[in-house]
């Protein structure tokens, strides 16, 4: 390759694809063409990167002529279709749908923690996490490095972006059909008045919350929880870890938050917790319940790093720590971790 990388963003016109031109747009500017691509609904739509009018093409082969890095923000079989084909017309792909993620001849990649992986792809593909694994999974990465990490513990509180538009779109519309209104304080009152409204979401979200993310799997799991603990031990290489994971939707538009109960080789401080918290690339120690310091979604929206606060040593165990996460699943937990592959893989390209 000479010059500049040509990109691809697949998915451009979507919740992750929205977030991820304004990312291209604030980032060094590394790329040569960056060309968009959505469903042939948004073709010829005009959005903006770099401060410049692009027009959307429809989904094609020819589409990825000449690209060089193509990221994928589309639906799980649109990626599956569609990745191979740019690999095979000699795109590196960054995919960040569950299509390939536990696919052994991908790897699975988060720059701040294993980006070694990035460089042995045998099928053209990266894979990029989940959002719920995204938004803990760098400061977890960085205690593992210094304790050894044994089991992980959490619940998730996520927000409704994390179901794209759709869900977005739902928890806007429910908000105003129970603002103003005394609504949640009999049994059934929120679910008549939100009536079928409930979006990609079983349950009314607003003024409620809802223990329920992905599809049904076996023994009563969820996909999002099976996720979590799959893709936990595949980033941190611990085929073994325990996870039990707990996903929960609530209110929020967007900024996942976690908490975590990680119990790890031997017995663990605080203090050392709390530096290794406070210089870990991608993370920030915001921890001062004293002075009702700790990370909110409605604080940590549109930032990039992971935020981490309540830290504490397990009461009861003396090799756990207790921690609460926060991580803005449209930034970290999708379009920004993609977009650090990518520039990765271009640093490859450039001779870095
Ligand atoms: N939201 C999150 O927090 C998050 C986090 C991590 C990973 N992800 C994953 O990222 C992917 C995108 O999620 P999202 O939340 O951005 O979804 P979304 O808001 O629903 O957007 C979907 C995008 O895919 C495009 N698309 C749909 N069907 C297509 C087709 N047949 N051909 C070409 N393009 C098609 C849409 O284009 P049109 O506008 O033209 O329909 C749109 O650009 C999903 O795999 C999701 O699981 C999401």
């Amino acid at each position: 390759m000479t010059g500049r990388p040509t990109l691809a963003v697949v998915g451009a016109t979507g919740a992750v694809g929205t977030v991820m031109l304004q990312i291209l747009s604030q980032h060094a500017d590394i790329w040569g063409e960056i060309r968009l691509i959505a469903s042939p609904r948004s073709a010829g739509r005009k959005l903006t990167v770099r401060g410049e009018e692009v027009e959307v093409v429809a989904l094609s082969e020819e589409a990825f002529d000449g690209v060089d890095i193509a990221m994928f923000d589309v639906p799980d079989e649109v990626s599956a279709q569609w990745a191979p084909v740019a690999a095979a017309k000699g795109a590196v792909v960054v995919d960040n749908s569950a299509a390939f993620r536990m696919d052994p001849d991908v790897p699975l990649v988060v720059p701040e923690v294993n980006p070694h992986a990035a460089r042995v792809r045998p099928r053209g593909i990266i894979a990029n996490p989940n959002c719920t694994t995204l938004s803990m999974i760098v400061a977890v990465g960085a205690l593992h490095a210094e304790f050894g990490l044994r089991e992980l513990v959490v619940s998730s509180y996520q927000a409704v972006s994390g179901a794209g538009r759709a869900g977005i779109d739902t928890l806007r519309q429910q908000l105003k059909l129970v603002a103003g209104t005394e609504l949640g304080t009999s049994p059934g009152d929120v679910r008549r008045a939100v009536g079928d409204a409930t979006g990609p979401f079983p349950e009314p979200v607003a003024l409620n919350v809802v223990p329920w993310a992905g599809s049904l799997r076996d023994d009563g799991w969820s996909s999002e929880e099976m996720k979590v603990r799959d893709e936990s031990r595949k980033i941190l290489g611990l085929p073994e870890l325990k996870v039990a994971a707990t996903c929960v939707r609530v209110p929020v538009v967007t900024t996942h938050s976690l908490t975590v109960h990680a119990r790890f080789e031997g017995e663990v401080t605080v203090d050392r917790a709390r530096e290794i918290l406070a210089t870990a690339p991608g993370v920030v120690l915001f921890d001062d319940p004293a002075a009702g310091e700790f990370p909110t979604p409605a604080d940590v929206v549109g930032t990039d790093p992971t935020w981490v606060g309540r830290v504490r040593r397990a009461l009861d165990d003396p090799t756990a720590l207790e921690l609460f996460v926060c991580g803005d699943n449209l930034r970290k937990g999708a379009a920004l971790n993609t977009a650090q592959i990518a520039e990765l893989v271009a640093a490859e390209f450039m001779g870095a």
